[in-house]
């Protein structure tokens, strides 16, 4: 982007499709800032050499739960000092930061607003060039405000998502909004994020668009805007309370990760053997052409290391299969970046390698959008899946095709017959090819991904089942009115439980969350409150117990 325009401060902005997450660099009179660092920090410290900078701060708008963030190699590498909410509770050497604070160097003048609801010590950087203006003209909003979206509220232990939401609202309506329509937003991240459910593709706004055009700011009241955002929360992959871990305490420089080793078929073998993962990184048609049976695909092309940590969670031992090293060792950096740190090889010489080792090769046959219409039509015992997010699906769906949102797919084949057939779409064929490898590893049999996805079913002119109207209605209720809200905590079969109610229309719904996974245990409705709440009770402790069976 280079320089703001007009202005004497140079400005930066780094944009990781990977993570869908943007950093941001701004420098004046010989000195720079860095704001929100990705792991490896190369980049910055290049950026900074070409136009002459030295990095004396870094700042972090919150604890990231989503990616392992580079502050603390930064500030090693540079001397610079490191500026965290005051509430982050940060282990390592750091300026715990509070409202009104600033930092001034050359004719840039940063000021700290404290803006908690993503997280508790989330902060907003308003930022000033003073050859233009004694008024910030930019604020950086980290995970409290993104283009079209705002932060998700449940990603801060010792708070419930509601609580969270109603300091998210004060936030943005007494901090945030109080300042000029013209100022400049530029957010931590973009569309395809899981810190927001809707992010728009642009990488910056201002206060005035967002004001006309967030969804969320048009909730009309602080508790529609807390039910706006928790009332379908997405489900939070495992390692992001994992990544804000390693954040309050800054991770270890990327160069102290060992190399990895090329490993030849048999070692490889060995190592699956003792629990290790063979996860292939090349694209859907190679690996559907022949791949190594039990591997786990995820293709290095579309947002890998987001869905590596939420389908292999930071603990499991990960052997690579790629075409190449190059591919390998952007793998292995893209893994750090969300903490996997636990990569102990590659197969050398990729799979051509295994086959010359005379061991076997699986397929997963890759079939078109037309391909699948017909079969569906032919092979009445066809389970057609669908592993799309929710929203998604209630955009339009294939009828007759049943939703398993790939982050809840290993855990929700119960219902499914491994020894029917399966063919399995998302949008584009991505997430299906990683869906098609994790049913393979189930224990499927004859499991087809469908090129193109939905995109390609729609292009076909092939016919879309819309979503029923009352489905529609719930989810813009927003627009509608909903009253006599009510929000209580309940301990469930030593659960903490949340139990929310509201009437809508002449009908009572009440929902049951559970706090710590942050999972929705049950949605219910009933002409009065209480038999709504007691039947969402009812299902949730059914649930629960459930839950405990199955870990004992
Ligand atoms: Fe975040």
């Amino acid at each position: 982007m280079g320089n703001f325009p007009g202005g004497g401060v140079y400005f930066e902005h780094f944009y990781l499709s990977c993570l869908a997450h943007a950093s941001y660099m701004a420098g004046s009179e010989g000195v720079a800032v860095v704001i929100d660092p990705q792991r490896d920090v190369e980049i910055y410290l290049e950026e900074a050499r070409k136009n002459g900078l030295r990095i004396e701060h870094v700042i972090e708008t919150h604890l990231h739960a989503d990616f392992v963030s580079g502050h603390r190699e930064l500030a090693d590498r540079t001397g610079a000092r490191i500026y965290v909410g005051a509430r982050a509770g940060a282990t390592f050497p750091h300026v715990p930061v509070r409202e009104g604070d600033e930092i001034t160097f050359g004719r840039c003048r940063l000021g700290f607003l404290e803006t908690p609801g993503h997280t508790v010590e989330s902060i907003c950087i308003l930022v000033t060039d003073l050859d233009r203006s004694p008024d910030p003209f930019a604020v950086l909003t980290g995970d409290t405000l993104f283009i079209g979206d705002v932060g998700r509220p449940d990603l801060s232990p010792g708070h419930t998502p509601q609580e969270l939401a109603g300091l998210l609202y004060d936030s943005l309506h007494e901090k945030l909004f109080r300042l000029p329509d013209e100022v400049e937003v530029y957010p931590a991240h973009g569309a395809g994020s899981l810190c927001g459910k809707q992010i728009s593709s642009d990488r910056f706004s201002t206060l005035g668009r967002e004001r006309a055009t967030n969804y969320a700011l048009k909730a009309a009241s602080r508790d529609e805007f807390i039910h706006l955002l928790t009332d379908a929360l997405p489900e939070r992959p495992g390692y992001f309370m994992r990544d804000a871990e390693i954040n309050r305490s800054g991770a270890a420089p990327l160069a102290d990760l060992p190399p990895i080793p090329a490993l030849d078929a048999y070692e490889v073998l060995r190592l699956q053997e003792r629990g290790a993962v063979v996860l292939d990184t090349r694209p859907a048609a190679l690996f559907g052409a022949g791949h190594i049976p039990n591997s786990v695909h995820i293709a290095l092309s579309g947002q890998f290391a987001a869905w590596a940590g939420t389908i292999l969670g930071l603990e499991l031992e990960i052997v690579l299969a790629a075409e190449d090293e190059d591919r390998v060792s952007e793998a292995r950096t893209r893994l750090a970046r969300v903490g996997i740190e636990s990569v102990v090889g590659y197969l050398g010489g990729g799979v051509e390698a295994w086959k010359r080792a005379g061991l076997a090769l699986e397929q997963v046959p890759q079939i078109s959008a037309q391909d699948l219409a017909r079969l569906a039509v032919e092979q009445s015992e066809l389970q057609v899946l669908d592993v799309r997010r929710q929203a998604e699906w209630e955009e339009g769906h294939i009828e007759g095709a049943r939703l398993k949102p790939l982050n809840q797919l290993a855990r929700a084949m119960d219902d499914l017959d491994p020894h029917r057939p399966v063919a399995v779409h998302c949008k584009s064929g991505y997430r299906s090819s990683v869906a098609a490898s994790l049913l393979r590893r189930a224990g499927f049999r004859h499991v087809r991904n469908v090129v193109g996805g939905f995109d390609a079913w729609k292009s076909a002119g092939l016919p879309v089942s819309t979503p029923d109207p009352a489905r529609n209605y719930i989810r813009t209720w927003s627009r509608a009115k909903v009253e006599a809200y009510r929000e209580r905590r309940i301990e469930l079969r030593g659960w903490p439980v949340n139990l929310t109610s509201y009437r809508l229309g002449d009908r009572f719904h009440a929902k049951a969350d559970n706090i710590s996974p942050g999972a929705t245990l049950a949605r219910t409705s009933a002409s009065t409150r209480e038999e709504a709440e007691t039947l969402a009770l009812a299902r949730a402790e059914e649930l629960l117990a459930e839950t405990q069976r199955r870990s004992v």
